[in-house]
């Protein structure tokens, strides 16, 4: 099949490679000339693991990049539409960029003749793509539903494993408004193992969201317990890990920490909080796995500063800047409310993470970027754990640098060591 892609963040680019490699012809779309000039040129514009290897392999051959919405869609049956949609001051949904890919979809629709399926990939909340989507194509093209197809497909891919996540699904979630854009939709998917949940489209949105959300609400819940085993001088991984041998549970995604970051998380449930508040109904847990989220990340500095009372003048180490392991997006990072609280109280913070120094930087410009964890740690009055790197599990000589040995741990990354103080946040 011949596919345009419409968004080259990391669902776009990755789903493009994907598609690529499952035999179709893809052509991707943005409006950003350095993305498209690099995919062109088989350069991942964005680091996902495995994604360098297959735009090497499909670039200039079945994979390519362009800005003309014309070409793009003309050289194609089906557009899939993956383009951001961030919050907005309210946490709620901002479809801007939706309405405006929609808008060029359908003034291009507005010239071909043929048949065409429009996808909306990207996570939108319910009711999106029957009516902000249709109604923008059907309006600039000057054609009905029913010429044109329109569907709904999301994705649940998570950073830095996002190849793998479309390569190895364990749902794939096809919502349309009638069956020969659903069938065209659930067979790009040939060749992948996986059953295909056949739905409409405002229940293929929600699916995204409820899973996304309970996710969430899953790390919360851990936390909230956590937070009452460490009063309790209680270890909550020893209690989590025995609750997900429950099989109606599950052992994954119960870590307690420093709590949930990236692009997708807090995103999306603040976008389901203010869809429910639009429809009338207060969400009251999904609003409770956010306060509690959002808590966190004081909660380490509570204990750094019940340990060592002001932090004025007192070097203070943060290791991990991302927000979590294995990537260099700092989105959402828990580590950010952690840094600006520490500033905020006098302190003098130095920081390390394998990949994300240069974009914290670009928050944060007082704060010293190191580039190994010694270095950061070297003189420091105490070290706060923010993201799970592997790495930070094999520290051990590097704490004697510093000038008081007090580790406080968002992450459960260490183990206490001799002769330094060893404080988990809810362990
Ligand atoms: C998530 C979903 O997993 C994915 O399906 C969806 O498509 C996009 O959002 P992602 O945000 O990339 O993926 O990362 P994920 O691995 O889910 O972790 C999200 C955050 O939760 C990270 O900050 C991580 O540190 C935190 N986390 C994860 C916990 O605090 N505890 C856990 O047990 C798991």
């Amino acid at each position: 099949m011949n596919i345009s892609v419409i968004g080259t963040g990391y669902v776009g680019t990755v789903s493009a490679a994907c598609f690529a490699e499952l035999g179709h012809k893809v052509i991707c779309v943005d409006i950003d000339r350095s993305k498209i000039d690099q995919i062109n040129a088989g350069i991942p514009p964005i680091y996902e693991e495995g994604l360098s290897e297959l735009l090497k392999k499909h670039a200039g051959k079945n994979l390519s990049a362009t800005s003309d919405y014309d070409f793009a869609l003309m050289n194609s049956e089906v557009s899939l539409i993956s383009v951001g949609t961030p919050s907005d001051p309210d946490g709620n949904i901002d479809l801007g960029i939706v309405r405006a890919a929609s808008t060029s979809l359908g003034a291009a629709l507005k010239n071909k003749n043929g048949y065409h399926v429009f996808v909306v990939k990207s996570t939108v909340v319910p009711e999106t793509t029957e009516k902000v989507v249709l109604p923008i194509i059907e309006k600039n093209s000057g054609k009905h539903q029913g010429d044109f197809g329109i569907a709904m497909n999301p994705e649940f891919l998570r950073e830095g494993k996002a190849v793998y996540d479309f390569m190895h699904p364990d749902k794939i979630v096809v919502g349309s408004m009638d069956k020969r854009s659903g069938d065209i939709v659930a067979s790009l998917y040939r060749g992948l193992e996986c059953e295909i949940t056949r739905t409409n489209p405002r229940t293929a949105e929600m699916i995204k969201y409820a899973n996304n959300a309970f996710l969430a609400t899953k790390i919360s819940f851990s936390n909230e317990i956590g937070n009452i085993c460490k009063e309790l001088g209680i270890d909550t991984y020893e209690v989590m890990k025995a609750v997900g041998k429950d099989f109606r549970i599950g052992p994954n995604f119960l870590n307690a920490g420093a709590g949930f970051g990236g692009s997708c998380f807090p995103k999306d449930v603040k976008a389901l909080i203010g869809k429910a508040k639009e429809i009338g109904y207060e969400p009251i847990l999904l609003k409770s796995v956010i306060m509690v989220n959002e808590g966190q990340p004081g909660r380490m500095v509570w204990l750094l500063k019940s340990r060592i009372g002001t932090l004025k003048g007192k070097k203070i180490t943060v290791l991990g800047l991302a927000f979590k392991n294995d990537t260099d997006d700092i989105r959402e990072s828990r580590a950010i409310p952690v840094i600006k609280e520490l500033l905020d109280n006098g302190a003098i913070v130095s920081a390390y993470d394998p990949m994300a120094n240069e974009n914290m930087r670009k928050i944060f410009k007082r704060v010293e970027y190191h580039s190994s964890a010694e270095d950061a740690l070297r003189g420091s009055d105490a070290c706060l754990v923010m993201t799970e790197w592997d790495e930070f599990k094999s520290l051990e000589s590097e704490f004697d640098v510093m000038k008081n040995k007090l580790l406080i741990d968002g992450r459960h990354m260490l183990t206490p060591k001799r002769d330094i103080e060893y404080i988990g946040l809810c362990w």
